[in-house]
């Protein structure tokens, strides 16, 4: 069996890990997994189907009904919930309220890195999270911890229009029993605060190699 590599990023909300995982998945010609999505989606499908995001019961029971795709569309990764794909919804701001109700969830929680994992049957990956360095593949050597100041990241969210109170989100993120947001073991923090995207880039490349990242040839 093929081994693939995973570059597990992550961070609180607005961090620039997307940003980040983006670049560098078309730069190192990696398969660039948005964790957060699936976490939407199934957050999304929850709201549509009038279930309160806060019944564990219930949301347990929608979940073990929904089919879940996820594959890959160039080098992003997509997701579809019972043969649709949300779209802009999964940004909303209905969703943003209620996706760490629904992330707390530990049955959803295992389904969902399952199929995180099944990315790397795919080919290298780079994937961004909460706890994709402490539980997806905590055996990973390329590991980064992004973070900026609250204030910077919830004006990054407005810049691009987003209502979405990041300082809550963090706060349930952080503070849940199941694979709460943290600096996972071998992490090494990258504080984007004073960074642009591209000097954070660099040090994004310069950290992965002294992990031993092996790039590509250019
Ligand atoms: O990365 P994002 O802001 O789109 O993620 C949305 C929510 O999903 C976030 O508030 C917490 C949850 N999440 C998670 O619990 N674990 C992940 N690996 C990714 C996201």
């Amino acid at each position: 069996m093929i081994l693939h590599r995973a570059i597990a990023i992550d961070g609180p909300a607005a961090s620039g890990k997307s940003t980040l995982a983006r670049i560098l998945a078309q730069r190192l010609g990696l398969i660039m997994v948005n964790s957060g999505a699936m976490y939407r989606a199934v957050t999304w499908r929850i709201l549509q189907l009038g279930i309160d995001p806060a019944d564990r019961a219930a949301v347990v029971d929608a979940l073990r009904g929904m089919e879940i795709q996820c594959g890959v569309e160039g080098l992003d990764s997509t997701v579809r919930i019972d043969g649709i794909d949300p779209g802009d919804a999964l940004r909303g701001e209905e969703v943003n309220s209620a996706v760490s109700a629904v992330a707390a969830v530990p049955e959803v929680r295992e389904c969902l890195v399952s199929l995180q994992r099944d990315y790397l049957k795919l080919g290298d990956v780079v994937m961004e999270g909460r706890d994709i360095g402490s539980v997806v593949f905590p055996e990973t050597p390329f590991k980064i911890y992004m973070d900026a100041d609250p204030g910077v990241r919830e004006a990054r969210r407005e810049v691009v229009g987003e209502v979405d109170s990041v300082a809550a989100r963090d706060k349930a993120d952080s503070g849940r029993a199941t694979a709460p947001l943290k600096v996972a073991d071998g992490a090494a923090i990258l504080d984007t605060s004073g960074h642009s995207i591209e000097s954070g880039v660099e040090a994004a490349l310069e950290i992965l190699a002294g992990q031993g990242f092996v790039m590509p040839a250019r």
